[in-house]
Order: structure tokens, then C-alpha cells, then sequence
């Protein structure tokens, strides 16, 4: 069933690259970064079925983007969702919306890094199943220590 929240219903679905803008804005506010438009578009490229926009209203406010590694397991490389949209059941309807896109392909293991810092998240992924395989020294370019965690679908 899907969740009614605050802002009216959520509904999961592909990216589109009309999808850029909001997700570049997603990006810079939960991620703080800042990546050119041509690496959403690879990233569309390389995984249609991977990269996945959560709408509530009609507006994106959240996704996930993640890419097939040539051992066929996947790898999310961004997942967020917006601020004021959080702690309502989005980022769970993403996630179970993927895991089972990736059961459907017969992709048996999801991995992907997180900052040590990023305890809300680190939360989510283990309530999800992940667990912690490795610390990854110096992984980000602040200097911050990341985590790579596993889960197996
Ligand atoms: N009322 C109260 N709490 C709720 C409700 C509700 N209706 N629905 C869900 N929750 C709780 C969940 O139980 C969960 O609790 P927990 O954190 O104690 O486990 C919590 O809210 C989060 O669950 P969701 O609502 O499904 O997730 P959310 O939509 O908040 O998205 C996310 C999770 C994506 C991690 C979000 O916190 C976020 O965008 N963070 C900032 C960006 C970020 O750090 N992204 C991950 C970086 S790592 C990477 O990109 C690979």
C-alpha cells in the first residue's frame, strides 16, 4: 500500500532528464554537492532501470541513482530525499521499490557507502538490511572515513 503523507500521495517512477533541475537541487541541499548535468545523464545511461524519482504532488522529492557493476550487483551512488519530506516513509518506498527491481533482474547484492558520520542514514540502511562490510579510510574528500555496506537481496 502506499503511504499517505502531509503533502498528498507518493508515487515512485523512473527518472526522466526533465528530472535534472530538481534532482541537481535534491543533490546540493541533502548531499551538498554539486555534479554537471552529463553525469545524471550517464548515469541514466549506464542503468535506466536504477535510477529511480519519488513524486509527491507531482514534484520530485526525492531519489535513487545507482549503477550495475560489470559483476552484475548493483551500486547506489546517491540517495536522498528532500529536507522538509523526510521521516514520512519516501525513502523506504524508493528503497523497496529498488530491491525489488533488483530481485526481479537476479541481482543478489546491493552495496553502497555512506559517510561515518551520516547516522540517520547508516539507521535507514541497517533497518534495512545492510550491514557495515568495511570502513573506507579518507573516502570522501573532506577526509571523512565512509563506510561501504552491504545487503544481500
Ligand atoms: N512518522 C515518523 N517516522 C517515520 C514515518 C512517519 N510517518 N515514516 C517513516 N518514519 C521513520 C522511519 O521509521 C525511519 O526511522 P529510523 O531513521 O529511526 O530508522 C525514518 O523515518 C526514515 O525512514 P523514511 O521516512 O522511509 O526515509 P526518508 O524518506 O527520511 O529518507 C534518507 C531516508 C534518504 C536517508 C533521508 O534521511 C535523507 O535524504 N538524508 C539526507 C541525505 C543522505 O544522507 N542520503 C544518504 C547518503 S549515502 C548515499 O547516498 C549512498
Amino acid at each position: 500500500m502506499r503511504p499517505r503523507i502531509r503533502f498528498g500521495r507518493v508515487r515512485v517512477r523512473p527518472f526522466v532528464p526533465n528530472d535534472i533541475p530538481a534532482v541537481a537541487s535534491i543533490v546540493r541541499e541533502a548531499l551538498r554537492e554539486n555534479y554537471p548535468t552529463s553525469l545524471y545523464l550517464d548515469i541514466h545511461r549506464w542503468w535506466r532501470d536504477g535510477f529511480l524519482i519519488a513524486e509527491a504532488n507531482g514534484n520530485p522529492v526525492g531519489f535513487l541513482a545507482s549503477v550495475m557493476t560489470s559483476d552484475g550487483q548493483a551500486r547506489i551512488l546517491m540517495f536522498a530525499v528532500t529536507a522538509g519530506f523526510r521521516r514520512q516513509g519516501i525513502g523506504r518506498q524508493m528503497m523497496d521499490a529498488f530491491v525489488q527491481m533488483c530481485g526481479m533482474r537476479g541481482l543478489r547484492r546491493i552495496e553502497l557507502e555512506v559517510r561515518k558520520s551520516n547516522e540517520e542514514a547508516i539507521r535507514f540502511y541497517r533497518r534495512y538490511g545492510f550491514d557495515t562490510q568495511t570502513v573506507l579510510p579518507k573516502f570522501y574528500t573532506d577526509g571523512e572515513d565512509g563506510y561501504k555496506m552491504v545487503k544481500f537481496v
